[in-house]
């Protein structure tokens, strides 16, 4: 699902009042929810989720559309052995899981009841809730509020989108992932530029409105989405 960026912008600003350094307690159950609209339509946390949506990553599962074939569903499954002390419902898989993750082998060969198992769990079970959200905070969460620190973002809606976006493109360095669209989009700063939102970043030596910069920032963020997605 993809959205006009003006639409994000007045989504998110209608919603979240400007708060602390970083995103908690309520910002970021909001961001979380924005997310989830941009991602399947509606504010649901889809824990119980799991298809192979045929995108060469194997079975694609969970909140976070973590997958089989990358590595990441894996490292949800050993923060819930993490929980439940190690032999639970999804040990069956783990020789499977671990073999695909290390390969990135996107075969669902050996891994037939996975998503039977995954949609169970997902829909009752605390622990595999739990599971869930600390993997997607680690890999997309806190690694957004890391570059959000590094450019000085003080706004809700910008740190935000900057996690948004490392849902959708990952929160890599390279350059389609967070890493990359700011680096692009800190390349185009070559004056200043001034604002209303009240915070000024300076980047490239230049000062520049903090939504000034997050506009450039979707904009990049939106033709990568055009690419074909991650
Ligand atoms: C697995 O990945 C390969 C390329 O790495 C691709 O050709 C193949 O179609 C993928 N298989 C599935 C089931 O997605
Ligand atoms: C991926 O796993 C399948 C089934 O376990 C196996 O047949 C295949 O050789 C593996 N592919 C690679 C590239 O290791
Ligand atoms: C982004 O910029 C940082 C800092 O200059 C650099 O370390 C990193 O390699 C860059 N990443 C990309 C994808 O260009």
């Amino acid at each position: 699902m993809t959205f006009d960026i003006n639409f994000k912008l007045l989504a998110v600003a209608l919603l979240f009042t400007s708060c602390g350094a970083e995103l908690q307690g309520c910002d970021k159950a909001l961001a979380l929810k924005i997310t989830n609209i941009y991602e399947n339509g509606d504010t649901a946390f889809h824990y119980d989720y799991c298809e192979d949506i045929n995108d060469g990553r194997g079975y694609t599962s969970g909140i976070a559309g973590f997958c089989t074939g990358t590595g990441d569903a894996w490292l949800v499954i050993q923060e819930y052995h993490k929980l439940t002390g190690g032999k639970d419902k999804m040990s069956q898989f783990d020789a499977v899981l671990a073999d695909y993750a290390a390969s990135g082998n996107n075969s669902t060969v050996g891994l037939t009841e996975y998503c039977s198992v995954w949609r169970k769990l997902g829909s009752s079970n605390a622990k595999f809730k739990q599971a869930q959200d600390t993997i997607r905070d680690d890999m997309y969460m806190a690694p957004a509020m890391e570059y959000a620190k590094q450019l000085g973002l003080r706004t809700s809606i910008a740190q935000a989108q900057l996690y948004d976006a490392g849902i959708q493109h990952g929160a890599s360095n390279g350059p389609d992932g967070l890493g990359g669209m700011i680096n692009s989009t800190n390349a185009q700063i070559t004056t200043d530029e001034a604002g209303d939102s009240g915070s000024t970043l300076t980047i490239n030596q230049y000062k520049i409105d903090e939504i000034v910069w997050l506009k450039k920032f979707l904009a990049v963020s939106s033709v990568i989405l055009k690419s074909p997605p991650i």
